[in-house]
Parts: C-alpha cells; structure tokens; sequence
C-alpha cells in the first residue's frame, strides 16, 4: 500500500525528487537543446521510476552564461525551452501523474540582459536604478580599482567596471559569479517586493514549490570590507567568504517567502516547498535556515562531499540528523547534481571499476535514511561522468573564465541517453541536423534508458525497487534511524521496526549484520554475507536486533 503524503501535512518531508536539467533532458524541437516539451515527454518514465515530484532547473529568459542561472526575465519561458503555455501543460501532466512540480529561483543574481541591469547602467551613480545592485566608486586615485579585493567564485575580481553613460570609466559594479550575473541588493525593499511577486506569479501557475539557488547569498556585509582571504571561494569553489555569505539578514528573506507560501497552504491546504541551496560550513549552521517559519529544507551537501569512508559518511549521517532532524525539518539527501561529479566517477578508486558498485550501495544507503532524497537525471542510469569532452565543446563559466578544468560541470550536463546505439541516442529526434549541444560519448550506449528498462540488473531497477519499498515500508518514512554496532569499514542501522540497513564500505565480504529477511541490495548477497561495496537491507529477526 502506498503511504500518500496528506494535504497540508508536508509532502516533502520524504519526498524523494527527481532533478531534470532542462537543456539536456529531451529535446522535442530537434535544435539539439532539450525543452519543457521534452520534459512532459518523460514525465510517465519518472512515474513509472517512482520518484515523488520533480525539480526543473532554470527555463526563463537567459542569455545562458550560466545556462539560466543568469536570468533575464523571471516571469516568462526562454523560447528555447518553450513558453508559459508549454510550461502550463506541463504542470498539469505532473499533476495527473501524481508529481509534484519544483522550479529553481535565482535571487542571488540576475542576468546583465535584465532590464534592471539595463536601466542601472543608464543612470547616474547613487540613482534608484543604481541601488538595484551594489555599484560603488573604484578606490585609486582614478577610481580605477575595484572597491574591495573580492574575488568571485567562477574566477577573476568579483567586480567590474562599467563605461558611464557619458562614455568615462565609471564606477563598479559586484558578482560574485561572472559578471554577466550582477548581484541583487536585498537591503533596497523594491527587490524583496519584486520577489514576493515573482513567487506568486508561478505559484498562481500550480507549481507546488521552490528550490532557492544561492540561499546563504543575498546579503553581503554592510560596509563591504577587504576579506582576509580573497580567495578563499575561488579555491575552494564553495561559498566561504564569511563577508559576502551568511549574513543574518538573508533569514528575513526565508520568513517572507514562507509567509507567502503559507498564504497559498491556508488557502487549499496544498503544501508549498521552499528548498534552499544553503552552502554553509557546517550541519549546526544549515539548521538555522530551516527553522519553523523560514525554509522547509535545505539541501544537505556534506553526504555528496564525503569520500567513499564509513567513518566520514557516519558523521555526516549524524550531524544531519542531530542538528536538522532537530528543528523539526527533515534532511534532504543528495548524492549527484549538475554542479558535481557523478558519484558513479567520484567512487571509482584509481581503476574507475569500484565506482558503479559503490554508487549502487550510496544509493541505497541514501534511500533507506531519514528524510528527502534528490536524484539527478542520470543518476539512476548509472551514468559515469564524461571527462574527456574536448576544451571547444566545454561551455561552463568556470572553464571559460579560468581556462583550468580543475572544477568543470559541463561533465555532469551531458544530454541524456533514451535508445539506440549511437548519438542522438534518442535524446534529440534521429535525422535532426543539430547535434546535442554537449558531444555523447559512444559509451553512453550502455546507459540508455531502454537499456537500463529491459535489464533487471540495471541501475534503473535499483532505484525503482527502492523508490517503490520507500511507498510500502512504515519504517522509511519518519521514524528514527538507530546505529548497530558493526566493525569499522562497515555501517549498519535500524530504521523504525525490524528494518535492517548494512553498507559494507571495505572491499571484502564481511557476515551480515543480522539474519532475516533480505529485502533489497546493490549486489547480490550470498546468504549470511554482505559483500564489499554493498548496501543490504533486510527485515530482520526480531532476536538478531537485542
Ligand atoms: C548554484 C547553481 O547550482 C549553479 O549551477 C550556478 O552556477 C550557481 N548557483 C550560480 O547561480
């Protein structure tokens, strides 16, 4: 029997979402670019996968610097993805399917094609127009360096010069991504205001929630002081600067837009989700973002960040479920997005041969813990990451503004494969003349969906058995997870009554925790064994549990 999340009592809590990176999920026009179309195309695939809802990455005008993350109009379709009719039907397929549907925002930062932009450009320093942003004068005799050393996270100075209107150099403008994604001044009221009405714009539409890009962002430090480490985000590709994230204001921001989706709950009693992108150092700090009247969840990272280790993966485990679980929030498991490198890669060992098995055992690990999971498309195909896509072909910021492909996504973007042998693979109609916009490696033939449907053996299958289990089994959904005492490389818990889990992160066979019942694992297990790089669960003997 499947447990049907109650109006009105959080969906979310459990959910398990599916991530679909527009451009490279399915392709309906034959440009090589996947599209909204394609997205409603693939919606009975996911059905039939299990997933709870689905998460669409940015689709509105954009001059696609940031493949959407720059955004020029955040009220409207980009025409290469469709438009706010396509978008309609859509949502409405979602819904007959039982999916919820979650759009991303990007409130950190718009595109420099957005009229605000525009306008700011075209009035004097100190204007209204001006406060959209942050400008400030150059320091130097001439103005001529940027007002503080920041450097931004896709490389280079976290400010730019513009050219006055009336053709002088001029003041400096802050990104702290490319400059081409100039940052918002939230302490100017029109922003938050223009905001609220964005968030009702699509909720109007029947999206049923929001993943927040950026959501430590938002507010820099008030005087923008020099940072004693300007390059500390650069280096570590992550938001460490304590002067440009995670300033308390940033919580006044969540209150509001939990406030505006509350209004809607009260209205229908339908739950809106407000997920945020919370990089932050630590699980203690998350947890202040998920406080009872700010955001419902926050992605948890740290799982995604650990190395194939028991020992890292516990505490990671731990702290998530002390310190989130704790302000009434559910943890958010994520394991692959499109900013990362597919697990399937990221565990290989030096031979690249351990790296399927132990993203089947990630998995099944991340499915059977307490909370909401993330899947990234893809990630239930077992696909490796592409890492020798040639420099030309490679479009992510971070490679274009740096030259180094030290930290490149575009690995992780590559347009999925539905059938056949060969490129398109379906992703993009046969006999179409546009290639998809990243190259397919010819292996991608093994990954195919048609391939993983057909194989009981697959990925696919894995994820769908589990997805399924996670519908019929009490235990998986909000009851407490308990350590099992087990040898090092090895980590075994019990979720709710009788439910076993067991990963065995060593690469030898070990005995299996318990006797029972074997219910699901990444690989076979001979009776009594739990087989290196492998996660069981079973429904155990009630004695093997003392
Ligand atoms: C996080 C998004 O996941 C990433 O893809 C994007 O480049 C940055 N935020 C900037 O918006």
């Amino acid at each position: 029997m499947a447990r049907p999340a109650p109006a009105g009592q959080g969906w979310w809590r459990d959910a398990v979402v599916y991530q679909i990176y527009v451009r490279s999920f399915l392709d309906s026009t034959g440009d090589g670019i996947g599209d909204l179309a394609g997205v409603r195309i693939g919606l009975p695939y996911l059905r039939k996968l299990g997933v709870d809802g689905i998460w669409l990455s940015p689709f509105y005008p954009s001059p696609q610097h940031d493949h959407g993350y720059d955004v020029a109009d955040y009220r409207a379709v980009d025409p290469v993805y469709g438009d706010l009719q396509e978008f309609d039907l859509l949502v409405s397929d979602a819904h007959r399917l039982g999916l919820k549907t979650v759009i991303d925002i990007v409130p950190n930062h718009c595109s420099s094609a957005h009229p605000w932009f525009a306008e700011a450009l075209a009035a004097a320093p100190g204007s209204p127009a001006r406060a959209r942003f942050h400008f400030e004068d150059g320091r130097g005799e001439h103005g001529e360096l940027p007002p503080n050393n920041w450097r931004a996270m896709f490389g280079g100075h976290a400010w730019s010069r513009i050219t006055e209107p009336d053709g002088r150099p001029g003041q400096w403008y802050l990104h702290l991504f490319t400059p081409e994604q100039p940052d918002l001044n939230w302490r100017d009221p029109r922003v938050a205001a223009d905001f609220d009405d964005v968030l009702r714009f699509w909720l109007d539409r029947g999206v049923d929630g929001f993943r927040i890009d950026v959501a430590a962002g938002l507010f820099k430090h008030p005087y923008l002081p020099d940072s004693d480490d300007p390059e500390a985000d650069e280096r570590t590709r992550d938001s460490v600067n304590p002067l440009a994230w995670n300033q308390p204001e940033v919580h006044t921001v969540w209150r509001r837009w939990r406030a505006v989706c509350e209004e809607y709950t009260a209205r229908d009693g339908q739950d809106r989700l407000l997920v945020g992108e919370v990089s932050v150092p630590t699980a203690a700090e998350q947890a202040r973002y998920v406080r009872q009247d700010e955001l419902h969840q926050a992605f948890f990272f740290h799982l995604l960040s650990a190395p194939w280790n028991a020992d890292r993966f516990r505490g990671a485990i731990g702290s998530a479920l002390r310190d989130i679980a704790g302000t009434g929030s559910t943890v958010t498991w994520v394991l692959n997005n499109h900013d990362q490198v597919r697990s399937v890669t990221r565990y290989g060992g030096d031979s690249g041969v351990l790296g399927s098995p132990r993203a089947r055992a990630a998995a099944l690990l991340m499915l059977a813990l307490p909370g909401a999971a993330y899947v990234y498309q893809g990630e239930e195909l077992g696909l490796p990451e592409v890492l020798d896509l040639p420099d030309e072909a490679l479009t992510d910021p971070i490679f274009l503004r740096t030259g180094s492909r030290r930290y490149v996504r575009d690995g992780c973007r590559v347009p999925l494969p539905w059938s056949g042998k060969a490129s398109p693979f379906g992703f993009t109609a046969e006999g179409s003349a546009a290639r998809p916009w990243l190259p397919q490696p010819a292996w991608f033939a093994e990954h195919t969906t048609d391939r993983a449907l057909t194989d009981t053996s697959s990925f696919w299958h894995l994820y769908r058995d589990a997805l399924s289990l996670r519908k019929q089994l009490p235990q998986l959904g909000e009851s407490s997870l308990r350590w099992l005492d087990s040898t090092p490389d090895v980590l075994a818990f019990t979720r709710g009554d009788g439910l076993v889990v067991a990963v065995n992160f060593g690469d030898h066979p070990v005995p299996a925790p318990v006797t029972g019942q074997p219910l699901l694992s990444s690989a076979a297990c001979p009776t009594g064994v739990l087989p290196g790089n492998t996660t069981a669960w079973w429904i155990a003997d009630t004695r093997t549990l003392q």
